[in-house]
């Protein structure tokens, strides 16, 4: 049976998850997953700099090394992993109940407070070993994080920068977003007594948009692109003082990012794919899925690192681009003034966590694929009739990417391919109403009308 609560005040609530389900394995076994996070000890974390290398305290800096600026200056978070792997081990996890991200906590920069019972991350990885014989590969793997609390992988970003938030004693969260980072943001600030305030492209899709309000958050739709509400979402928190969530300013993103990784790979009984897809936007969540299997590698938790390979559309595409002329210290981006795509989610033509994603991808023998928006649309279409998984348009672009590097003949027969569906395809449905290219039959309710139709369809 449920436990159902009565409403409290919001200050209330803030530590009520803990309390109220202490009793149960799942926050037993967090308990002690904390306990492990502090017995390491948040001091064993550094930030450093991805351009000068230069490291800093947490307590030091906020957003990115200010000798650097924005984007090239971003900061990644460091872990004492030699410490962490003595307590936190794949023995550990067989015996963790917790069904979460909040499993992989000794692995986040967080004490273990204040988190709030939703559901974050544990989402179903499905293996379709037939689809993949299809296409040419030996299996294919879907990691469906539109199952997510409020329907996308940003659900994992979202609850880590909000905690940390919290952590921090601050009141108020912000971010520009093309629309799901923010209805994470939304949900999860929902869940505890902070405020967001969240700015979107006036052309944000209607159900995210929802989301938002319904939330209760407050929501400015600029006139403008995304990168427009991003710029004017970073005065408003300087000037403000909110705490900046938007993509790439925020160093602890990455680290919720990552958990997606650490949940196939643990999924998979450590025994990683080969090839991993992932829809790139920013840049942040491929950075993270990135860094989540390094870190798994260098801690003996998995015989080798996926290759990972970025999906971007044809005419949002600077990182493909960039990709090819980079090296891994040098990154040579040139920014897009007139992104356009279908899927909106990854419509951005100034990534904000670009030469991140770029240093790291060149770290795992990584790539790029570019899609059109009907290969996308197709991909709607195809993976939901041929899985059973419905993806928005961002979402089901992995699946596009992997139609097309079978095409061009990039995967191997023996390739285990999983792609990650990172948002859930209820959050478009304007663009599903096009890829599925069908209608209703509009009908008399009788039987003899239904008698023509199906005559007609035989
Ligand atoms: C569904 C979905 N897929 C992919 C992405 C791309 O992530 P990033 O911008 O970190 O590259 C986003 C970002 O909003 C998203 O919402
Ligand atoms: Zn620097």
């Amino acid at each position: 049976m449920p436990v159902i609560l009565p409403l409290r005040p919001k200050h209330e609530r803030a530590h009520l998850s803990m309390s109220w389900a202490s009793h149960s394995n799942v926050v037993a076994s967090l308990a002690s997953m904390a306990i492990i996070r502090t017995m390491i000890n948040t001091l064993t974390i550094q930030l450093r700099c991805i351009g000068c290398g230069k490291t800093f305290s947490e307590d030091e800096v906020r957003y990115y090394c200010a000798d650097c600026g924005p984007r090239q200056g971003n900061l990644e978070v460091l872990y004492d992993l030699d410490t962490i792997k003595r307590s936190f081990n794949p023995e550990s996890l067989k015996s963790n109940k917790e069904p979460s991200i909040w499993r992989y906590l000794p692995m986040l920069p967080l004490s273990g407070g204040f988190i709030q019972p939703i559901q974050i991350g544990g989402t179903p990885l499905y293996e379709f070993e037939d689809v993949g014989k299809d296409y040419g590969v030996k299996s294919l793997f879907i990691k469906d994080d539109g199952k997510n609390a409020t329907a996308s992988y940003k659900d994992r970003a979202s609850a880590v920068v909000i905690i940390k938030a919290q952590e921090k004693g601050l009141p108020t969260v912000t971010c520009a977003s093309t629309g799901n980072a923010a209805s994470s943001m939304a949900g999860y600030a929902a869940a505890t007594d902070l405020n967001s305030i969240i700015f979107v492209p006036a052309s944000a899709p209607e159900a995210k948009v929802t989301q938002l309000l319904i939330y209760g958050s407050t929501v400015f739709a600029v006139d403008g692109s995304y990168d427009d509400a991003f710029d004017l979402c970073t005065e408003a928190a300087t000037k403000f003082d909110w705490y900046n969530r938007s993509a790439g300013m925020n160093p602890y993103l990455v680290e919720g990012k990552k958990t997606g990784a650490w949940e196939i790979a643990e999924q998979m009984n450590w025994d990683v794919p080969d090839v991993v897809l992932v829809s790139v936007g920013d840049g942040s969540v491929i950075s993270g899925v990135v860094k989540g299997f390094l870190e798994m590698h260098k801690m003996d938790f998995i015989p080798k690192v996926p290759k990972v390979i970025g999906v971007q559309a044809e005419h949002s595409a600077p990182l493909a681009k960039a990709f090819p002329q980079s090296t891994e210290d040098h990154v040579v981006l040139e920014d897009l003034t007139d992104a356009h795509t279908i899927a909106d989610s990854i419509e951005v033509g100034f990534p904000r966590d670009g030469i991140k994603a770029i240093k790291y991808l060149k770290k795992v023998n990584g790539d790029f694929v570019v899609v059109t928006d009907d290969d996308i649309l197709d991909a709607i279409k195809i993976m939901a009739r041929s899985t059973g998984v419905f993806g928005e348009p961002a979402g089901a672009a992995t699946f596009a990417g992997f139609v097309k590097l079978c095409e061009q003949g990039k995967l191997n027969a023996n390739d285990r391919v999983a792609l990650v569906i990172s948002g859930n395809g209820l959050k478009d449905i304007a663009a599903a109403r096009k890829a599925a290219q069908a209608e209703a039959n509009q009908i008399p309710c009788s039987l003899e009308a239904v008698q023509k139709v199906m005559e007609k369809l035989s």
